[in-house]
């Protein structure tokens, strides 16, 4: 039996401060708007890609299990999809690690396919460079696009009457961007969500009547986010991230039939970060689609908000600062 060489790369979650939240294209992920995000430093993804031109089919191996179902069916997609690029037929064992709960809102497949993407294009001996990447992890789950890159991150939807709609939509770092800034994350709960986050923006998109005023205003939070993080102004970010936020939650919520990621402890955490807020400190929520909530603050007050919001929540905090993009760390790099 011919060996090819394992290639392993990682890659971190991001969190949007300007939500992406619909497509307009479901075949090629394109979004409807830009997003913003911040790569965080905490629970990365590590996945190893060997192809086996022997083997007769895919294998994937997900934190030590053999996927199945949905899981299963995305990977050997998106593979299938790098092999009709690359002129290859080779079947590769997939093996990947996360450190994040997955399925609970905290863009476990952001920094999955972030990771697949450069470990399966190495493999594959694809040469990209790091927009063609972010592309193409897009195609895998949008929120993937963010995280090729480190710190703050915009991801262009690309102009609809494009030719090639696919060549102008994908993430680029935020150069200018300078803030000082932690995010908190509350872990009310780590397990699986009901609805998959996909189908709840599907679902969204089609139904909501809320979604449309939500958009326009996600659009015209872009413009004053980027302005903010050039200016290094924590308040201004953190008040359009937290509506951005909020709002994306209520055009699901006002969906038919409505998904309802918050529960009754995502709305304690809510109300108490406000009343921190009142009474003097700089922190703001944000969350993604599961119950959990992420609050903005200083880096210098991160570790204070988190034994404040564990010791009120009696749940595990964890702090999270500006992390890394997606990196080849064993193998053969593109
Ligand atoms: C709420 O990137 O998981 O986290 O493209 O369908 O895979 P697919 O969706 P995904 O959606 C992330 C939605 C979000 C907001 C965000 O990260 O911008």
């Amino acid at each position: 039996m011919r060996t090819a060489p394992t290639v392993t790369a990682v890659a971190h979650p991001n969190i949007a401060l300007v939500k992406y939240w619909g497509k307009r294209d479901e075949n090629l992920v394109l979004p409807m708007a830009d997003s913003l995000s911040l790569t965080l430093d905490i629970f990365p993804t590590t996945t190893s890609v060997q192809l086996c031109p022997d083997d007769a089919q895919d294998m994937v191996v997900v934190d030590g299990h053999p996927a199945t179902g949905e899981v299963r069916r995305r990977i050997a997609s998106f593979l299938d999809m790098l092999r009709t690029y690359a002129g290859r037929r080779a079947r590769a064992r997939v093996d990947t690690r996360n450190t994040v709960p997955v399925g609970a809102g905290l863009a476990s497949s952001a920094a999955g396919f972030a990771a697949l993407a450069l470990a399966a294009a190495s493999a594959y001996e694809i040469d990209l460079d790091r927009t063609a990447l972010s592309r193409l992890a897009r195609r895998g789950s949008g929120s993937a696009a963010r995280s090729v890159f480190g710190g703050f991150v915009l991801w262009h939807a690309g102009s609809s009457d494009a030719e090639d709609a696919d060549l102008a939509s994908y993430a680029e770092p935020l150069d200018d961007a300078r803030l000082d800034v932690a995010v908190v994350a509350v872990l009310l709960q780590t397990g699986p969500k009901a609805v998959s986050s996909r189908e709840a923006m599907r679902r969204t998109v089609a139904t909501s009547r809320r979604f449309p005023g939500w958009l326009a205003s996600s659009r015209l939070d872009v413009t004053a986010m980027r302005a903010a993080l050039a200016e290094g102004d924590l308040p201004t970010v953190g008040a359009i991230a937290e509506l951005n936020a909020l709002g994306m939650h209520a055009t699901m919520e006002s969906a038919s039939p409505p998904v309802t990621y918050r529960t009754r402890a995502s709305h304690h955490v809510l109300a108490h970060v406000r009343r921190m807020r009142e009474r003097g400190e700089q922190t703001w929520s944000t969350m993604d689609a599961g119950p959990n909530v992420k609050v903005l603050c200083p880096t210098s007050d991160a570790h204070r908000i988190a034994d404040e919001l564990s010791a009120v929540t009696g749940c595990p905090t964890i702090v999270a600062r500006s992390g890394p993009g997606t990196r080849v760390t064993a193998g053969v790099d593109t």
